[in-house]
């Protein structure tokens, strides 16, 4: 497959500590056999997330220099509300620290709507497929996260274009099953990470809407890794190859009545998020409410007038097509290097990572023993990359029942920070993983030795086999 090369050069270098496996076993150890709880400087590729870990432009640099670190009225903030209303077509622009703050004073008040106004008395939220923490807001505030993804995004071998997409006969079963008025909203992740950074039609995108308007139920499009989504129509749905994307991202927002977005992926900042609603003049008002005590003032709500400047112009970056192309075709290069070796991934590759299903390549350990974590903790001792565990373990416990939730894929995600790693850095971790691939049956299983009772995955110790009772000395 070729190589795109990279569309920027250099100017600043950040040197990366090279390794022994020695190093590497006593760091895991330390860190419990949790890759979260390293050091970052025992790690020589970092494949954890592609959130914050992108490399800003000199011109979002620049951009930091202007900032106004006014209270109020910060004009970084009016050019962050002109650069969404750009985009996006939204004219209410809430700024917040991350993706997770929007949903924190997002969610609340639909629910509060859902109550109020449409009479309805037990929340649910309905996705392709929630992030954790969204889901994690859903639970929080008492309702309930129900995922609608087609069938075909769970079958990681055989190719479809659209495995991020709704699977609209479940959500009209879903919507009917739970009746209307209880459901807050309909969220749309594009990408759908947890499906593997797959994206959703234009089509999909459309009749979605159609079905929350015609139930007069909002549309939240939850735009992490929005850009990547609009590429991937541009290059496979017919009638989208001579638009731009910008032209594009228009109309994905008009399927959709409000945006939270997590800032930190696709306009490549370390730090920032969105809530933005179309028009909806009181929501605004309820969610800038909730903005002040948890966030900030309505103008800077998480973030510095810096920041948003960065925000403001990393939205522009993220939309370049030049960038856009050469990103996934890296993506694609390390799933292609990957798939031509015979390792099972989920395919076709999405954008912003490649996820390597570890349910297959580890057939012989059992979900409940966390086949891809046992694999990413070999990954870092083979070669130091740090990834991440996207299945089981990440997915918990049922807070009804306290059961292990049943996952339908146990994937390792190798996560491409943007503009970070070169084309040469994914042929050492193709190199490394493939390798790997020689030894896997010999691997064991993992087991808690301690669980803490939310988002596990933040602080977790695992024991390989069972017996052996590891402490980790950084949370003490
Ligand atoms: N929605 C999606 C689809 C996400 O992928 C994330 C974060 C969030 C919301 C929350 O945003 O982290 O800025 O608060 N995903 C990261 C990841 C953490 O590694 O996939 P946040």
């Amino acid at each position: 497959m070729k190589r795109i090369p990279e569309p920027f050069r250099i100017k600043m270098v950040e040197p990366i500590k090279m390794t022994t496996l020695a190093d590497r076993e006593l760091a895991l150890k330390e860190a419990g056999l949790n890759p979260f709880l390293l050091r970052s400087e025992d790690v020589y590729i970092d494949l954890l997330t592609d959130s914050g870990t992108g490399a800003m432009s000199d011109n979002q640099w620049a951009g930091l220099m202007m900032g106004d670190e006014s209270y109020a009225g910060s004009r970084n903030y009016f050019n962050l509300c002109n650069a969404v209303e750009h985009f996006f077509g939204y004219k209410l622009t809430v700024p917040v620290h991350q993706g997770r703050g929007a949903e924190q004073i997002l969610f609340p008040a639909l629910i509060e709507r859902m109550r109020q106004v449409r009479g309805g008395d037990s929340p649910v939220f309905i996705s392709n497929y929630h992030f954790d923490t969204t889901a994690g807001h859903v639970e929080l505030n008492g309702g309930k996260a129900v995922n609608v993804l087609v069938e075909e995004a769970f079958d990681t071998t055989t190719p479809y274009d659209w495995k991020g997409n709704f699977d609209l006969d479940k959500l009209n079963a879903t919507i009917e099953h739970y009746g209307a008025k209880n459901i807050c909203a309909i969220i749309s992740t594009i990408t759908c990470n947890s499906s593997g950074g797959q994206p959703v039609s234009m089509k999909n995108l459309r009749a979605v809407y159609e079905i929350a308007a015609k139930n007069d139920i909002p549309v939240i499009i939850d735009s992490a890794r929005y850009c990547e989504n609009a590429y991937f129509i541009k290059k496979r749905e017919e009638g989208y190859q001579d638009k731009s994307i910008l032209e594009i991202v228009r109309e994905m927002y008009q399927y959709g009545d409000m945006l939270t977005m997590s800032a930190k992926k696709d306009p490549m900042v370390n730090i920032g998020g969105l809530c933005c609603i179309r028009d909806h003049e009181e929501l605004f008002a309820a969610v800038q409410t909730r903005c002040v005590p948890m966030e900030g003032f309505v103008t800077y709500g998480g973030m510095a007038g810096r920041d948003m400047e960065a925000l403001a112009r990393g939205l522009y970056e993220a939309a370049d097509e030049d960038f856009l192309k050469y990103r996934i075709a890296q993506v694609e290069y390390l799933g292609e290097r990957l798939r031509s070796a015979g390792i099972p991934i989920q395919y076709p590759t999405g954008g912003h990572a490649v996820f390597v299903d570890a349910g297959k390549m580890l057939s012989h350990i059992p979900a409940d023993q966390f086949p891809a974590q046992v694999l990413c903790n070999e990954l870092y001792l083979e070669a130091g990359i740090r990834a991440v565990e996207i299945g089981s373990l990440l997915l918990g416990r049922d807070p009804e029942t306290g059961k292990q939730k049943p996952c339908e894929m146990e994937l390792m995600r190798l996560t491409i920070p943007r503009r970070v790693y070169t084309n040469d850095h994914m042929d050492y971790i193709a190199d490394a993983i493939i390798e790997l691939s020689r030894n896997v049956d010999k691997l064991k299983g993992l087991d808690f030795s301690y669980e803490p009772p939310v988002l596990r995955e933040l602080c977790w110790f695992l024991v390989y086999g069972r017996e052996k009772k590891l402490r980790c000395n950084l949370l003490m």
